[in-house]
Order: structure tokens, then sequence, then C-alpha cells
């Protein structure tokens, strides 16, 4: 049954209910939290940024992180997070986000990566936050012919995630739903489905979250995100420092069973920062919830 009753069914409708493995952000040196997380989780999801550390007058990944994806590579699939591609920003892309991913693919084997469908500088000004795309078709072009020479370049699955929609929409050519069935139309590229954005963006901005599970083409959603974040003052952020709601796993299981996807994971993520206040073992206990939900 779908959160609030709402959704349509004209989705197409899979045969038989389906599980997915179980996938946790990690960003290294912490291998306490590591160990209790590992038998939980089938996928470790990371991000390049948050591993590299400056050496002199560049930014190289940690070797000792590197060391850790190296060993846990044996018993876990590694899946790639970027965060600082900012894809769609107009004057062109960050060239150095590709110096951290060339050297992290040279190094470990990885089952797909992925980034954000969003923007992160203007004029090589950088904003402090990610904004979402304009659905325009200028902007469509824009994304598309970056997406299949990234494509092309690592000759890799590369997914793109919805992300929360900080200020309003610029007025577009297409809905949400639209744009992105568009651009793997166009392209052949993955989706990453946070389930949480798209509550951050029903509480926000209003967004029909039925509407557009029903607009969606499903099956290039490769991947799930659950998190949670907190409310301030009537908005709700996007700051992955809590444990999950249960209507976002209930939102994540619905697509899961009910959807056309060939959603191979479901990943929790959170902040590093937010791992002291929420204890090793509560995210432990949160993991093993997951793993039940999702697969069961
Ligand atoms: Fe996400």
């Amino acid at each position: 049954m779908v959160p609030q009753g709402t959704i349509r069914t004209s989705a197409p409708k899979k045969e038989a209910p389906r599980s997915v493995a179980l996938g946790v952000t990690y960003e290294g040196r912490d291998p306490a939290l590591l160990e209790r997380m590992l038998p939980h989780v089938d996928y470790i999801e990371v991000t390049p940024e948050t591993i590299a550390e400056v050496k002199g007058d560049q930014i190289v990944l940690s070797a000792e992180v590197m060391s850790e994806l190296k060993n846990i590579g044996k018993a876990v699939k590694i899946i790639v997070h970027g965060v600082t591609l900012s894809i769609g920003s107009h004057e062109g892309w960050s060239p150095n986000y590709f110096y951290l991913l060339d050297e992290l693919l040279q190094q470990i084997d990885v089952a797909w990566h992925s980034e954000h469908l969003g923007y992160t500088k203007v004029d090589g000004e950088h904003l402090g936050i990610m904004l979402a795309m304009p659905k325009t078709e200028q902007a469509l072009d824009l994304v598309c012919e970056r997406v299949c020479a990234i494509q092309e370049r690592y000759g890799l699955s590369f997914l793109l995630e919805n992300i929360v929609h900080v200020i309003p929409d610029f007025p577009g050519d297409y809905s949400d739903a639209a744009f992105l069935n568009a651009l793997t139309q166009r392209t052949g590229c993955g989706l990453i489905l946070d389930i949480y954005n798209l509550e951050c963006d029903a509480h926000n901005h209003g967004l029909n979250i039925s509407e557009f599970l029903d607009e969606l083409n499903p099956t290039n959603v490769r991947e799930l995100h659950v998190a949670c974040g907190v409310e301030h003052n009537g908005f709700l952020l996007d700051v992955h420092s809590q444990l999950t709601r249960e209507s976002t796993v209930d939102l994540a299981q619905y697509a899961i069973k009910e959807l056309t996807t060939n959603a191979e994971v479901v990943v929790y993520e959170f902040m590093p920062e937010a791992v002291a206040g929420l204890g090793h073992a509560a995210i432990a206990e949160e993991l093993r919830h997951l793993r039940a939900r999702f697969q069961s």
C-alpha cells in the first residue's frame, strides 16, 4: 500500500515482489563503525571527496582509507557517489572531481558510479549548496552531452540522483519526472531515486510524490536512497543526520515492490558528523531493521 494512499496505478507492476540488497555510506577512518555495519550490508557507498586529503599542493585520496576499501572490497561491492562534479553548471563541470575519480577507479573495482543532478557553482563561484537543474530543453541538452562524455570516458554504469529543491523551481519545459525520463531515454544512464529527497520536496514545495512516481519511467532506477534530516523553521532539511522515518522506508518499499525499477540496492545515507550523535549500536540496528524490511 502506498504511503498516503494517493498513488495511481497506471505505472507498470512487477510480476512478483522482489527484494534488494542493502548498502550504507562509509567515509573511512572509523574501523569500529565499519565492523558494526559490515554484517548487515552488501554494498558500501563511498564519496571520493570525503576520503581525500591535502598532500603538498595536491588533493589526493587518503592511502589509509583506500587500504580499508581494498580490504572490504572482498566482502562487499563498492559504489562511488560524488558530490562536487557540478554536472549542471553552465560554464562547465569541475575537472578536479575527475582526478579523484580516476585515482579511485585505478585502485579498486566498483560496481558503478554516480553523481547528483544539480550544480554547486555558478560562474566559477562555489555556492556552498547544491541546487536542482532548471527543467528546460537547454539544461537537458547540456546534461545529456556531459553524461554521454562520462559514460564514454569510464565505460562504467553512471547514475544521477534526484536532489532536493532548496529554492522553488525555475519555470521549465518538463516536469521533474519527465526531465528524468528524457535524460535516461537520451543517454541510457541510470538513476538513483532518493526517497527522502522526494519527501523533502513534498514537504517544502508541495511535490505530489504519487504523481511523480506515476509519471517516472522506473526501469532505469538502479539504486534507492533513504535518509533523514531535521525540520528547521518549517523547512525539511536534507542533512542526513537521523535514523530513517517509517514513512521513508514505506515509500522505498513501495517503489521496490510495486514499480518496475531495476534497483539492486537501497543505500542508507548518513553524514560522518552524525555518527557520534547516533552511535554505532543504533546505526547497526538501523541497518538490521532496513535489511529485514527490504529483503522481506
Ligand atoms: Fe541521496
